[in-house]
């Protein structure tokens, strides 16, 4: 296939043009405006092989999403693009209106006009926070940050485009995602930076917060077998097989990297926190997906990644990273 992947210089974004490159063959087209969180480190790898095509742009930029159709030819959009932080939405959440409303509506029309199939990426938290049993695809909408909100809007419009346009649309929903390339503000590499750097440890809360974890590897795989094998105009939800509390995952990752547990911080919660995130992929499992890295082995490898990897996180954490923590944590890091 040929792919748009708007949004592919991000954390999963990237992952997924790895896997279709190498794994399946297919050409693709990165439309990416590099916002603090898209970075083309993530796809250096990638950049020497003929079949890859990156394009620096806004998804919001009708101009600039028409230059990139015209010069891909794609089959197909899958959309990646997003403003992804929870705590900036609450700080910040302009540009979570922007890129999620804007941006998709821009995508979709270009999609409508070009006759393209058009694969959107979510996320399990339009589900809202669940404290028993697990969300299915049937269940109610009840996003409760700006992320999740204009990430809800955003889907809505993706069906509203099925069912008034024709549209072949597929959404695919996935739960927290942790792996190699993700940006140290989400908990994982958050947490695995400052382990190995000697910093305090800030859980939210009571860190009893549950959250169900999924590989990027595995969430690339699902959302490339659902373009593959979606029906038009459905849902599918990805989640991870493993759901843990914050709290667990970071004393798992204090061990990994040799940190102390007095590094730990209980700091003020988020407001309006999601307690607990639960994912059903029954239906994409039907399809013929399933996950293949539990979090005890991806979180180690992870770990390890990081580790071995600083050429990629240094420039993250000695640039703007450094004063978003500041205002975020009201502490320097070291
Ligand atoms: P990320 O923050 O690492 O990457 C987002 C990418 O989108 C960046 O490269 C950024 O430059 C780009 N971008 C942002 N606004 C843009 C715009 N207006 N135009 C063009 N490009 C723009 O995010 P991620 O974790 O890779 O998430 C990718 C997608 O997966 C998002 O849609 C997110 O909602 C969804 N998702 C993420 C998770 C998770 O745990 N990270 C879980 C489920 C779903
Ligand atoms: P995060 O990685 O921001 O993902 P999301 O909010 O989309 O689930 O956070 C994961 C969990 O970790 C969430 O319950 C908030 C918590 N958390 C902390 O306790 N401390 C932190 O510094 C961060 C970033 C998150």
């Amino acid at each position: 296939m040929r792919l748009l992947v708007c949004g592919g210089a991000g954390f999963i974004g990237s992952t997924f043009a790895r896997l279709r490159l190498n794994d399946h063959g297919d050409d693709v087209t990165v439309l990416d405006k590099l916002t603090y969180a898209g970075r083309e480190e993530n796809f250096h790898d990638l950049s020497g092989d003929e079949r890859f095509h990156f394009r620096r742009g806004a998804i919001e930029d009708g101009e600039a999403v028409a230059a990139a159709i015209e010069a891909a030819s794609p089959e197909a959009i899958v959309n990646f693009a997003a403003e992804t932080h929870v705590d900036r939405s609450i700080a910040e959440p302009d540009a979570f209106v922007r890129t999620h409303a804007l941006g998709t509506y821009v995508l979709l029309e270009a999609a409508r006009e070009h006759g393209l199939r058009y694969l959107q990426v979510s996320t399990d938290e339009v589900y809202g926070s669940i404290d028993v049993g697990t969300f299915t695809e049937e269940s109610p909408l009840r996003p409760s940050s700006p992320y999740s909100a204009t990430k809800t809007g955003a889907d809505l419009l993706v069906e509203s485009y099925f069912h008034t346009y024709g549209l072949t649309t597929l959404i695919c929903r996935g739960s927290n995602n942790y792996g190699p390339y993700q940006y140290p503000e989400k908990l994982i590499p958050l947490m695995i930076l400052n382990a190995l750097h000697g910093d305090p440890l800030p859980v939210y809360g009571d860190g009893m917060q549950v959250r169900n974890w999924i590989h990027s590897t595995d969430f690339a795989g699902a959302i490339g077998h659902v373009l593959e094998h979606g029906v038009p105009g459905e849902v599918y939800n990805a989640g991870g097989p493993d759901e843990e509390a914050n709290i667990d995952v970071v004393r798992r990752i204090i061990e990994l990297s040799g940190a102390s547990e007095s590094q730990i911080e209980h700091i003020t919660d988020r407001p309006g926190h999601d307690r607990r995130y639960s994912l059903s992929s029954e239906k994409v499992r039907a399809l013929g997906w399933a996950p293949r890295v539990r979090f005890d082995e991806g979180l180690a490898d992870t770990v390890a990644w990081y580790r071995e990897n600083s050429w990629w996180w240094e420039p993250v954490r000695s640039g703007d990273y450094r004063s978003y923590y500041e205002r975020q944590y009201g502490r320097s890091l070291r």
